[in-house]
């Protein structure tokens, strides 16, 4: 992987889901060094706003309606990098949500959704961003998943479903991009405070919490824009869980076990 110093001034970077958490962290980071943004959500007056801070800090930016579950959209967006500055440099996927539900009862609306945005919206700038990237034999590819990704836990099965499939897209998609240029990196964040848990108790019918350490969305993107200058396959902002989670790994009956108790899922289940 690619390992020289960064000239930000001269970056192209697209971000989904800028217009709040971790996403408008990341732009927001990124702006501080004068990066050329290309930002997408679909709520436009938060977007503006964050734009409007990136612009005063000293940033180009261009901002577009994206909703990632729609793949017009999303190439859309990832066109608009290459029409207005000529390349893109680094691809963010990170819009995503939320949900609490047991597998069993999740609805098939709602595990179609969560599917189509935070896998299939995923996907889409992969696709779309790769070719662009293998001609200017340059170009990093970052896709915002989870801790989850490497162990659901109860009632999250759906959420760690997608976060999960995303790894699997990034680990297949690295290797096939490797000696082209193009890293491609998957990000892991444990519970970090944005709108997401806000957000996921809405769609959800019923309060959806953080577990264990919290960690702000600035300092994921301080990790995020430290991966930028450093590729790396995998970014886990707590490098801790990514230990337990390969200790999950190895003894699941045990795992199974301190989740169990963690969770308390026997009194969850009876609600
Ligand atoms: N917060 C956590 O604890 C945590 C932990 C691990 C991983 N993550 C991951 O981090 C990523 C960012 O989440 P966050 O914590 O920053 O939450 P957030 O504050 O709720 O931000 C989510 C972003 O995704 C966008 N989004 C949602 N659905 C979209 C859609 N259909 N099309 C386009 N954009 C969409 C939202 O923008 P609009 O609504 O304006 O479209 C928003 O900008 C997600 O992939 C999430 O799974 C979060």
């Amino acid at each position: 992987m690619n390992d020289m110093p960064v000239d930000w001034s001269k970056k192209v970077v697209l971000i989904t889901g800028a217009s709040s958490g971790i996403g408008a962290a990341c732009a927001l980071a990124l702006a501080e060094r004068r990066t050329t943004l290309v930002l997408g959500a679909r709520r436009m007056d938060k977007l503006q706003a964050i734009a409007g801070k990136a612009k005063a800090i000293g940033s180009q930016v261009i901002i577009a309606s994206c909703d990632v579950s729609i793949r017009e959209d999303v190439n859309a967006l990832v066109q608009s990098a290459k029409e207005q500055f000529g390349r893109l440099d680094v691809a963010i996927a990170n819009a995503g949500f939320g949900l609490r539900s047991p597998v069993h009862l999740t609805s098939p609306e709602h595990m179609q959704e969560i599917w189509n945005v935070n896998v299939m919206g995923t996907w889409y700038v992969m696709a779309a961003a790769a070719p662009i990237m293998i001609d200017q034999h340059a170009g990093h590819i970052i896709v915002v998943s989870s801790a989850i990704a490497r162990r659901a836990i109860p009632q999250m099965g759906a959420y760690a479903m997608t976060k999960s499939a995303q790894l699997s897209l990034v680990e297949a998609q690295r290797l096939e991009l490797s000696g082209r240029g193009v890293a491609v990196s998957s990000v892991h964040p444990i519970t970090t405070s944005t709108e997401f848990f806000q957000q996921a108790s809405q769609r959800s019918g019923k309060r959806v919490d953080g577990l264990g350490k919290t960690q702000s969305p600035e300092l994921v993107a301080g990790k995020i824009v430290r991966l930028i200058e450093h590729p790396q396959p995998e970014l886990w902002p707590y490098s801790p869980v990514r230990y337990a989670l390969a200790f999950a790994a190895a003894f699941p009956v045990l795992a199974d076990r301190l989740i169990r108790k963690q969770f308390s899922v026997e009194k969850t289940n009876q609600k």
